[in-house]
């Protein structure tokens, strides 16, 4: 470095200190300082059927995720009710609106910050249901046959097989890849799924030269929750099965206090049924270190349900009673509710045409 460029280096950064440079504001740092920050951030997209409320295993499973990326500053996210799926099985049209809009309510209620995350509703952005199109076609018809959640769909829907059972984790693929996200916040029961989005990234990938990323699941501690009732999961279109967001404590003590139990004592602290459900949500809201001790009862003196159940709906409940309160907060405004979904269908729609164009490109569509 020559002496007269290093004085000319010393008093630019001179005039910087001094903030005296007119055409560079520190505001315009901090803009391009974003910029670029947003430019590195890994994507996160997620959603949830727009089933009307949502439930502890939503909760649990899905939303404490979102939560967690959305407030960890290394990610841009995403999320959407998603209402496409939510009308391949017999459902409500005159009710769907209203469907979509509680599940929009419980993510603001529980925390979702459309200052901190782009929420839209997915039928908004009509390039998802192109772009799962141009999916299709790299994914076999006997792939999507043997998906776990459409084998049981036709075991217990048999009259209601549509074309767009079929068609779920291909618009999901599309769901995620639109805005080339790296983790999904989900449940378990969403994996197969997400191997579909997976697999359609390195068919894309290869066949078209595209960047998509290998999306991953972004686990909780609830990543599985059980059913209340002892058998599979905690589910909406199980009647009994779960605990919802908007519960009061008596409707907590009520479903807690159908839980099918033991006499709460044996030599094996039982893994499935009731009991396991009961301890397992003990950990999730009382601690590891409660759940033991209830282990440790069961195998020594018994545990008395009834106190177990008691407690628990408290300490759900006490979970439960800000969310409730935001809620009501967001009920009596709704139109900063929508104010909300236009701003994020815009900023959502923006880097979905994006991501469309570069697909239609590479695939050769005019
Ligand atoms: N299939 C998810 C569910 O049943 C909902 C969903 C649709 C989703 N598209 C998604 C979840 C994309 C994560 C990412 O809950």
């Amino acid at each position: 470095m020559n002496k007269s460029s290093m004085a000319q280096g010393d008093e630019g950064e001179e005039r910087w200190h001094h903030g005296i440079n007119p055409s560079f504001q520190e505001a315009d740092f901090f803009i391009f300082g974003k910029l670029i920050n947003n430019m590195q951030k890994k994507r996160v997209l997620s959603g949830i059927r727009a089933t009307g409320r949502l439930h502890l295993g939503n909760y649990l499973g899905a939303v404490k995720g979102m939560l967690a990326l959305q407030n960890d500053p290394d990610y841009e996210t995403y999320y959407m009710v998603a209402d496409l799926h939510s009308i391949n099985t017999p459902y409500e049209p005159k009710e769907l609106a209203k469907q979509t809009r509680e599940v929009i309510l419980d993510y603001l209620a529980a925390g979702i910050d459309p200052q901190k995350s782009t929420i839209f509703i997915q039928s908004q952005i009509s390039e998802h249901v192109e772009l799962s199109y141009l999916f299709s076609t790299v994914i076999s018809v006997a792939r999507t046959f043997h998906l776990p959640t459409y084998k049981e769909k036709v075991k217990l829907q048999p009259e209601n097989v549509n074309m767009a059972l079929l068609y779920y984790p291909i618009l999901m693929a599309a769901d995620i890849l639109i805005y080339k996200a790296n983790a999904v916040p989900v449940g378990d029961d969403q994996l197969p799924h997400l191997e579909i989005a997976r697999e359609v990234t390195r068919k894309m990938n290869s066949k078209y030269g595209l960047d998509f990323p290998e999306p991953e699941q972004f686990k909780t501690k609830g990543h599985k929750i059980p059913s209340l009732l002892g058998e599979g999961k905690m589910s909406k279109s199980v009647e009994g099965s779960y605990i919802n967001l908007t519960d009061d404590l008596k409707t907590i003590k009520e479903k807690l206090a159908k839980v099918p139990t033991d006499e709460g004592k044996g030599d094996k602290v039982p893994t499935r049924g009731g009991v396991a459900t009961l301890l397992s949500l003990v950990d999730l809201f009382e601690g590891e270190k409660r759940k033991e001790e209830y282990e440790k009862a069961y195998l020594n003196s018994g545990i008395h349900y009834k106190d177990l159940k008691e407690k628990l709906a408290e300490v759900i409940h006490e979970e439960l009673v800000p969310i409730q309160k935001k809620r009501s907060f967001f009920e009596k405004d709704m139109n900063k509710v929508d104010r909300i979904l236009v701003e994020g269908a815009e900023k959502a729609r923006k880097t979905a045409k994006t991501t469309l164009a570069e697909v239609r490109k590479a695939m050769g569509i005019a």
